[in-house]
């Protein structure tokens, strides 16, 4: 089956609204010559505001780096899905191997926020990754599958269907060093097969972004596998013209 690219821009925490206003124009002008692919922009929550006014009137998305996992309340500091919705985020990444490593979160409170983006109608980019020491052991498939699992089993089919898998090895995040496509596609399509476990028509449409080190020059490689529908960017997405120079890699040449 046809599953249409998606590439999503993690800004991570660079920039000042004047750069992510200039930023978001330059991708959202760009982006106008493609065509058959989804773009989405995920600056710092701060910038939300700013980047989403200017991605307004074109087909770029807003979305958001995480979220908190509960709905509203007393959690200083904490973002709820709804304000996200509010503020006109359609994604949020969730569960990206910062969040995992730096600030603890687990496979059950990332499936917990992805629970609560999808009540809010947001579309959770949910990331798993294994670190070297993993791949090394040859526990790749073992610790993604555990990275997922707490979120399959606490999904219908329904709202699973809605969801993005972003597969991001921990060692080529921001190292420079890329996984081969060869690499990524077997830890995709294994992604692929264990969402077959629950639903096959899910495991058919569910878009599986690459991440890490994905840049101009490699993303035709990566997005030309069976199993890869397109990537989340860090770096790469810092600059408007490698950025969609990537978004462009997504469509048949
Ligand atoms: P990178 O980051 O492209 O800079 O490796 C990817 C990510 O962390 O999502």
């Amino acid at each position: 089956m046809q599953r249409r690219g998606l590439v999503v821009g993690n800004w991570k925490m660079h920039g000042s609204t004047a750069f992510a206003a200039d930023l978001a124009r330059a991708v959202a002008d760009g982006s106008r010559s493609l065509t058959g692919v989804d773009i989405a922009l995920c600056p710092p929550h701060v910038m939300l505001g700013v980047v989403g006014a200017e991605l307004r009137g074109s087909e770029v998305a807003l979305g958001a780096q995480t979220v908190s996992e509960f709905s509203e309340g007393a959690y200083t500091g904490e973002t709820a899905a709804s304000m996200l919705a509010d503020l006109a985020c359609s994604f949020v990444i969730v569960g990206h191997s910062e969040r995992r490593q730096l600030f603890g979160e687990t496979s059950e409170v990332v499936a917990a926020k992805a629970s609560t983006a999808l009540a809010a109608g947001l579309v959770p980019i949910i990331c798993v990754g294994e670190v070297l020491e993993d791949r090394q052991n040859g526990a790749t498939n073992a610790i993604v599958a555990a990275q997922l699992r707490p979120f399959l089993e606490s999904q219908g089919k329904d709202v699973l269907r809605q969801a993005v898998i972003a597969y991001e090895p921990v060692w080529a995040i921001g190292t420079g060093e890329t996984a081969s496509p060869e690499q990524a596609q077997a830890v995709h399509h294994f992604i692929r097969s264990t969402v077959a476990g629950v639903d096959q028509a899910t495991a058919d449409s569910i878009r599986i972004l690459y991440g890490g080190s994905v840049k101009p020059d490699n993303a035709p490689d990566l997005f030309r596998m069976t199993d890869i529908d397109g990537g989340l960017i860090g770096g790469a997405a810092l600059k408007a013209d490698d950025f969609l120079r990537i978004c462009g890699s997504t469509q048949p040449s």
